[in-house]
C-alpha cells in the first residue's frame, strides 16, 4: 500500500463528453454540429469510418448511467453539454426545451445520488451553422458563446456550481483550424489556430465575467477552464539549447492559454511577431488583445482544469527546413519525442510516464502562483477492450501515486481527479478503435450494454480506501 492517503476533501470522478457518448444525433430536437457534419461527409477521416450517431446511447440511458456512477461511488461526474441540443442553430433566439429537459433530468438524478455535476460547456461539438460563419476564427463567436453560457447559467446554475468553459482550447484551435486533426479539419497552419485562440480566450473571459456579474451572488459557484499539457523535459538537462526548447514547448502549448489567464508572460507574442516579419507579413500572425480584453481575460478562472496523459522530451529542431512555414510547430521550434522505454498504449501519442504528472503539477504551481488544480482527465487506452485491463489499472495506480506525492511532498493544490473515461466511447478520428473506458461498451450490440472492467473495481477501491493498493 502506498505511503500516503488522499485528503478527505479530495474528490474523485469520471469524465465524458457529449458527442463521444450521447448518440441521438438528430433526436430530441438537436441541431447538427461539426462532428455530425464531418463524420457524415468525410468517413475517410475516421479510422473505422464510424460516427457518433449512436455512440453509447447515453441520451437514452440517464437512469442506467447514474446507477453505474452510484455503484462506482464517485464524488462528481464531469460531462459536457451539447450546444446544438440546447440551441439547434447555435444562437440564443431558439431554445430547444427537450435539450434543456434532458440535462435537467441528468443533473437532478446526479444530485439525488449525491454526485456533483461538473459541467463542461464546450467539448468540441460546435453547432454547424456557427462553423458556416467561420467557426472560432470569427471574433463574433465570443459573444455568441457568452449567450450560450448565459442560458446554461440561467437554466442549470441553481444546481450546477462547477463550470468549465472550454475543454482543451489547444486541440480545438490547433487541430481544428491548423492541422486538420479534429473537426472542422481546416489546415490554416500558423494562422487559423491563432485566430481561433484569440476568440476563444475572449469568449472564456467574458463568460467568466458574466457569471460574476449576474449569477455568482445567488448561485455561489465557480468557473474554470480545462487546458491540456504534456510534461516537457529537456533531452539533455545540461544543454542550454534543450532547456530553451523545453521552455518554448511549454509556452506554446500550456502557456498559450494559461499565460493570459494566470500570468503576465507574453513569450509567444515577440517570437511570432519576429517570425511573421521575416515571412513578409506586415503585422503579426498572432493577433493581440486590446487593454480591455486583457483585463477581461486576466484572472478569469477560479481553478485550472488539467488534462494530462503523457510526456515528451525536447531538443532543438533539426531539419527545420522540412517544417512548413508559417506553422505553429515551426513557431515552437522544438523537436519533441517520447522515450522508447516508456510503455505504449492503444494510442500512438500515449506512452506511460507517471512521474511526468507530478513534475507538471509542480511546474504549474511554480509558474502560475499556486492555482487550484483539478485534474479533469487522465487515462489509458487499449484496442482490445479486455475486462482484465491490468495495464489500465497499473496506469491509474502509478499516476495517482504521483498525485499523492505532489500533494504531500510538493504541496501542490490539487483538489480533484477525473478518470478518462467513464465508458468506452467515440474517440474522435480514431472512431471506436481505441478504448479508454473503465466500463466496457459493446458497440456491436444495438443496446450498447456496459460492463465494468477490472479498472472500475480498482478505482472504486481507491475512492473508498483513500489510498492505492
Ligand atoms: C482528450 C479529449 C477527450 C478524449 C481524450 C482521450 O484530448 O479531451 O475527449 O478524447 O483526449
Amino acid at each position: 500500500k502506498a505511503q500516503y492517503e488522499f485528503p478527505t476533501e479530495f474528490e474523485f470522478g469520471v469524465a465524458t463528453a457529449s458527442y463521444q457518448i450521447e448518440g441521438a444525433w438528430n433526436d430530441g430536437g438537436k441541431g447538427e454540429n461539426i462532428w455530425d457534419r464531418m463524420t457524415h461527409q468525410r468517413p475517410d477521416l475516421i479510422d473505422d469510418g464510424s460516427t457518433g450517431d449512436h455512440a453509447c446511447l447515453s441520451y437514452y440511458k440517464t437512469d442506467e448511467d447514474v446507477g453505474l456512477l452510484t455503484d462506482l461511488g464517485v464524488d462528481f461526474y464531469r460531462f459536457s453539454i451539447s450546444w446544438s441540443r440546447i440551441l439547434p442553430n447555435g444562437h440564443a433566439n431558439q431554445i430547444n426545451q427537450e435539450g434543456i429537459d434532458y440535462y435537467n433530468e441528468l443533473i437532478n438524478r446526479l444530485i439525488a445520488a449525491r454526485i456533483t455535476p461538473f459541467v463542461t460547456m464546450f467539448h468540441w461539438d460546435l453547432p454547424q451553422p456557427l462553423q458556416e460563419i467561420g467557426g472560432w476564427p470569427n471574433p463574433f463567436l465570443a459573444d455568441i458563446f457568452v449567450d450560450y453560457a448565459n442560458i446554461l447559467y440561467k437554466e442549470f446554475g441553481d444546481r450546477v456550481t462547477d463550470w468549465i468553459t472550454f475543454n482543451e482550447p489547444l486541440v480545438i484551435c490547433e487541430q481544428g483550424y491548423s492541422t486538420a486533426g479534429k473537426a472542422p479539419a481546416y489546415t490554416q497552419d500558423g494562422i487559423g489556430g491563432y485566430l481561433c485562440a484569440h476568440t476563444l480566450l475572449i469568449a472564456h473571459g467574458k463568460a467568466y465575467r458574466l457569471y460574476y456579474r449576474d449569477y455568482f451572488e445567488e448561485q455561489k459557484g465557480r468557473v474554470g477552464i480545462t487546458l491540456d499539457s504534456r510534461m516537457y523535459m529537456p533531452a539533455d538537462e545540461e544543454s542550454q539549447e534543450d532547456l530553451d526548447a523545453t521552455e518554448r514547448a511549454f509556452q506554446f502549448v500550456l502557456g498559450w492559454y494559461a499565460n493570459p489567464i494566470f500570468s503576465k508572460e507574453e513569450i509567444m507574442k515577440s517570437r511570432i511577431e519576429a517570425q511573421s516579419q521575416e515571412e513578409g507579413f506586415l503585422s503579426s500572425r498572432l493577433p493581440s488583445f486590446t487593454d480591455e480584453e486583457i483585463q477581461i481575460i486576466r484572472g478569469s478562472a477560479d481553478f485550472l482544469g488539467l488534462n494530462h496523459y503523457t510526456s515528451e522530451y525536447c531538443t532543438t529542431l533539426t531539419g527545420s527546413e522540412d517544417v512548413p512555414r508559417p506553422s505553429h510547430s515551426a513557431d515552437i521550434d522544438a523537436f519533441r519525442y517520447q522515450s522508447p522505454d516508456w510503455e505504449s498504449s492503444g494510442s500512438v501519442w500515449l506512452k506511460v510516464y507517471p512521474e511526468g504528472l507530478r513534475k507538471l503539477l509542480v511546474w504549474i504551481k511554480q509558474r502560475y502562483n499556486n492555482p487550484e488544480i483539478m485534474i479533469t482527465e487522465n487515462g489509458f487506452s487499449d484496442r482490445t477492450g479486455t475486462l482484465a485491463d491490468c495495464r489500465r489499472v497499473n496506469y491509474f495506480n502509478s499516476y495517482l501515486e504521483q498525485v499523492l506525492l505532489a500533494i504531500h511532498e510538493d504541496e501542490v493544490n490539487v483538489t480533484r481527479y477525473a478518470a478518462w473515461s467513464f465508458m468506452d466511447n467515440f474517440e474522435w478520428r480514431r472512431g471506436y478503435t481505441e478504448r479508454f473506458g473503465i466500463y466496457y461498451v459493446d458497440f456491436e450490440d444495438d443496446d450498447k450494454p456496459r460492463t465494468p472492467k477490472m479498472s472500475a473495481f480498482v478505482f472504486k477501491n481507491i475512492m473508498q480506501t483513500r489510498g492505492i493498493d
